[in-house]
């Protein structure tokens, strides 16, 4: 199998390419600011039409893993016009290629697409955002589904895992950090969602690859937990001090960007459909600490 993967220098995509190399694929991987560590790093801008055709051209895909996105919200909150431009016209750019070259196409969306009023959403559950990043991301998903020949949209729920990517460290990386060297650490425990170990999500994405599954798939963690929950569970598997944790309220602080406050996913069709099942929170951070120590 042929797979391009966009994002492949950020937290997932990173992942990702490291496990298709591993199984032997071709891999294309694009990046943008900072180069792929795996496969066949190609830079590209998603948001220029012509590039992304050009490259599309010469890697021949069969399968595109689409997870090249701005994901800071507040970013996109603030700057409407570049979020837009690299996350809707980026991914339109990125399904017209795909539906040129034949390829099946796997679109990396969010559960920020849900409005965090209810949680454990559904496949079937009606998204209504509340940031403009989340928007942006709905339009995309909106986009895939309008003009993709062969497509599947996963939703996950804040990743981590154990390096950091695309220039920048993940929540669990954050936290790990301050706990050892004794720093106190505000954590939210009024915002819920399913943390979602991204090598966990690398092997249930490229399964939906491999098999070419169709249509929504919520592809988190199985566990809804609060921020804090998270952490308190981080710090005992890594044997910290969880006194250092300072429970915080998110309603406290203003952000350019609102946030969700349950969006929690229930993924019991993964559960279901796919030999990589979804992982309760204790089993994904042994997997952490495991992929530490290796
Ligand atoms: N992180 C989360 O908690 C979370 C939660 C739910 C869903 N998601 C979704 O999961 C996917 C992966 O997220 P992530 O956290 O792995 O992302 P990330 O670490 O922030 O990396 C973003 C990736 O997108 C690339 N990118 C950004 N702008 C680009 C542009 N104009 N052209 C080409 N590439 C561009 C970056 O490339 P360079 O670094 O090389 O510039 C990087 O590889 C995204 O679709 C996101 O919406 C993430």
């Amino acid at each position: 199998m042929k797979l391009l993967v966009t994002g492949a220098s950020g937290l997932y995509g990173s992942k990702l390419a490291e496990l298709a190399v591993a199984r032997q694929y071709q891999v294309y991987a694009f990046h943008n600011e900072h180069k792929a560590a795996y496969g066949i790093p190609v830079q590209v801008d998603i948001s220029d039409e012509r590039k992304v055709d050009a490259a599309f051209k010469e890697a021949k895909p069969d399968v595109v893993v689409h997870a090249a996105t701005l994901t800071d919200v507040d970013k996109c909150e603030l700057n409407k016009e570049l979020a837009w431009r690299v996350n809707v016209q980026g991914t339109r750019n990125v399904v017209q290629a795909a539906k040129a070259t034949d390829a099946f196409l796997l679109f990396i969306s969010t559960d920020y697409v849900f409005d965090g009023e209810k949680g454990c959403y559904k496949e079937t559950d009606q998204p209504s955002p509340i940031s403009y990043y989340a928007y942006t991301k709905l339009k995309a998903e909106e986009c895939v589904a309008k003009s993709a020949r062969e497509f599947c949209v996963a939703r996950p729920s804040v990743i981590y895992g154990a390096n950091p990517a695309a220039g920048k460290v993940n929540f669990a990386l954050w936290l790990l950090k301050k706990l050892r060297r004794n720093e106190a650490a505000k954590v939210f425990v009024d915002q819920w969602n399913s943390p979602t170990l991204n090598s966990s999500l690398a092997e249930m994405t490229l399964e939906v690859a491999e098999r070419r599954l169709t249509g929504i798939y919520h592809l988190s963690g199985a566990s809804r937990v609060s921020r804090f929950d998270f952490a308190q569970r981080l710090a005992d598997v890594f044997g910290l001090d969880k006194s250092l944790l300072v429970p915080t309220r998110m309603r406290d602080f203003s952000f350019a960007a609102k946030r969700p406050a349950d969006s929690s996913l229930d993924t019991s069709k993964a559960a279901q459909v796919l030999k990589s099942k979804p992982l309760k929170l204790g089993d994904a951070l042994e997997h952490l600490k495991a992929e530490f120590s290796s």
